[in-house]
């Protein structure tokens, strides 16, 4: 069975351009629940290890200073069918190819700077909140 919780961020380009709220209330209008949120500015070395399953990719690299320039909201959201529901909100990982209404479509400027993040399955929705935040059976 799905499971119903999913993480996301939103990127330092999103933050920076002040769409944070509007991001929120695309998220919190399509029935997510935010269980846990906070503001915070990745060092480099946290970037990385975020990322680490990309690390032999060619864009391994811009991605950690990327991630790394700015804050980011990191937020645990609830819903039934979570993981699947969120990537549909956020869209296509490249801006180009994501559809009509998505949040990528709406506000992500690359394939890079695209906006937000969304946990790709269960297991790793559960690691990714675990890195940002200790008290996961309060959710
Ligand atoms: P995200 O869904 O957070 O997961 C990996 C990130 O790598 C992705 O969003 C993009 O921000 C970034 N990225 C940069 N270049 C690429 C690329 N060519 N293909 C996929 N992801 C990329």
């Amino acid at each position: 069975m799905a499971g119903k919780l999913t993480f996301t961020m939103i990127k330092p380009d999103a933050f920076a351009e002040g769409n944070s709220g509007a991001i929120l209330k695309i998220i919190e209008e399509a029935g997510f629940a935010v269980k846990a949120m906070k503001l915070t500015k990745l060092s480099p070395a946290k970037a990385g290890g975020f990322y680490a399953v990309h690390k032999e990719r060619p864009f391994f690299n811009d991605l950690v200073n990327y991630m790394s320039s700015g804050p980011i909201v990191a937020i645990v959201l609830e819903k039934d069918n979570a993981v699947s529901d969120f990537r549909k909100l956020i869209g296509a990982t490249n801006p180009a190819e994501a559809a009509e209404g998505t949040i990528r479509k709406l506000y992500a400027k690359s394939i890079e700077a695209n906006a937000i993040h969304g946990s790709d399955s269960d297991e790793n929705a559960l690691i990714e909140a675990s890195y940002f935040f200790s008290e996961l059976e309060r959710y």
